[in-house]
């Protein structure tokens, strides 16, 4: 195939497909939730996670006010939510009570844990610093919630038990498929 160099970012500006989770915000008597396809783990001790949102974000607002944000890890039978609440401005409606989004409790912070997450981290706020047009929040993950039936040994996600939200970007979502997964030992790939 052939390849074309550009100095543009371009068509494969995200990088997608990529693992999307509804981050969650509470702030002055507001709930709010949004779908976030930037994230990542940044540190393991102490535990850091890292967002990259907009300032235009409704969510970016209750985030600082707060100073504690929520990471959802979704099953794939609610992708609609990721777009339903990614489609929506918290501004205008209360997503909660529109999409009809049941929650957990949190333990240690005040964000809304939603209840059908496989996953979820309750993160207080570290750091806020801007690049380019978005904002990336650190948090701290001071609690997880996990359906320990949802992992095998190992921390590995269960892909019996459980199907990863994936974005391809566009209106466009996927999911694993568990004949795909191969067991390459970096030990002996590393060495041969
Ligand atoms: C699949 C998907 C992924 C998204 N990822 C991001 C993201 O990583 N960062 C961001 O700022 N906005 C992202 N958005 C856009 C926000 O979710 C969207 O603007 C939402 O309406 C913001 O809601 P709020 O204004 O209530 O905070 C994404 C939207 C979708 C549908």
């Amino acid at each position: 195939m052939a390849k074309v160099i550009s100095e543009g970012i371009g068509a494969f500006s995200q990088c997608f497909p990529r693992l999307t989770v509804i981050v969650t915000a509470q702030a002055k008597g507001r709930d709010n939730a949004m779908a976030v396809a930037w994230h990542t783990p940044i540190s393991f001790n102490p535990p850091l996670y890292g967002i990259s949102i907009s300032p235009k974000r409704f969510t970016y607002q209750l985030i600082v006010d707060g100073k504690e944000f929520g990471v959802n890890f979704l099953p794939f039978d609610r992708a609609e939510l990721v777009a339903s609440v990614g489609g929506s401005k918290g501004q205008q409606i209360d997503k909660f009570r529109k999409f009809n989004i049941a929650t957990d409790k949190s333990v240690k912070t005040a964000v809304p844990i939603l209840k059908d997450a496989y996953a979820a981290y309750e993160c207080r706020l570290v750091d806020d610093r801007g690049y380019g047009d978005h904002r990336l929040l650190v948090g701290e993950i001071v609690a997880v919630h996990l359906v320990t039936e949802a992992f095998a040994p190992e921390e590995v996600l269960d892909l019996d038990k459980v199907s990863p939200i994936l974005y391809l970007g566009q209106e466009l979502y996927l999911t694993t498929s568990k004949d795909t997964v191969r067991s390459l030992d970096r030990e002996v790939y590393g060495q041969r």
